[in-house]
């Protein structure tokens, strides 16, 4: 069965430098070569989810420029449908990256176009209806989020939320979202918690918010619970980090396939398949 995932969110241009270590506030480091890669949060999981075996299609905004075009074909050359992918008289998004040699990064991203996307076209409802997954994250308008998250409850389509720029999230929002997947920067802001609390804590609070909830612990993995009292902790693959840049979206958008192939609910194979899709065997 071929899972249908629609993406709304973000496509940046990511401007990449790798340094000994992440600069302090008013320092200066020297790093290796620059580097462009195709990045944002939504392009990274709309390519994720294509990777992982699905029919994805991504809305998005890419500005009139040489960075636009870029990405559009990066989206094309991974199978993504751009139909919903619009071009907008602005300067492309972008995200200034520094990678640590232990590949720990900082970003900075410049929305660009993708500040543009404020709502949905007719084509980009019908396409969401249709899907059997909707993925937003939180790097494009909050409005057009809850607009497309609505469309996906109205059509019986399940929403799937990266909370990804960590922001406190409006009641009307989360009541239309079906799992939430954070990392515990992310979970402990949308919980109201303060950094360091547990991880049974962040999971417990959410699902008083949502009813899914997939907790990214790097190194240590993921943890999931839902409101059947079902929890499941499960290890990352163990690996030589080189950069950890959009780590979290490559396994949500492998997640978000997974989780419409296995039907209702995230199985610990289908979490520990997220970790490892058959685009990475
Ligand atoms: O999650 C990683 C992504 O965050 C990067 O690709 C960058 O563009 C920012 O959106």
């Amino acid at each position: 069965m071929t899972v249908g995932v629609v993406v709304v969110g973000s496509v940046n241009l990511d401007l990449v430098v790798v340094t000994p270590r992440l600069p302090r506030p008013g320092e200066t480091v020297l790093g290796g070569d620059f580097r462009t890669v195709p990045g944002g949060k939504g392009a990274n999981q709309a390519v994720a989810a294509a990777r992982a075996g699905a029919a994805c299609a991504f809305v998005g905004a890419v500005g009139s420029d040489d960075f636009g075009r870029l990405l559009r074909d990066n989206l094309v050359a991974a199978g993504v449908d751009v139909r919903g992918l619009r071009t907008a008289n602005c300067p492309s998004g972008v995200a200034l990256i520094t990678v640590d040699a232990a590949g720990e990064n900082c970003i900075v991203v410049s929305p660009g176009a993708n500040a543009t996307l404020t709502g949905l076209e007719a084509a980009d409802r019908a396409a969401i209806g249709a899907a059997d997954v909707l993925l937003l994250q939180l790097e494009v308008p909050l409005p057009v989020v809850a607009e497309a998250a609505g469309c996906a409850r109205d059509a019986g389509a399940t929403v799937v939320l990266n909370a990804a720029p960590a922001a406190p999230l409006p009641g009307h929002l989360l009541d239309l979202v079906d799992m939430l997947v954070v990392n515990e920067h992310e979970a402990a802001v949308v919980a109201g918690l303060p950094a360091g609390a547990g991880t049974a804590a962040l999971v417990d609070a959410l699902l008083t918010l949502v009813p899914t909830v997939v907790l990214t612990l790097g190194a240590r993995g993921a943890a999931y619970g839902d409101r059947s009292g079902l929890r499941l902790r499960v290890p990352a693959p163990a690996i030589d980090a080189v950069d950890t840049t959009a780590a979290g979206d490559a396994f949500t958008g492998a997640l978000a396939v997974a989780w419409a192939e296995h039907g209702t609910a995230p199985s610990e194979d289908a979490l520990r398949w997220a970790f490892c899709p058959r685009s990475c065997r």
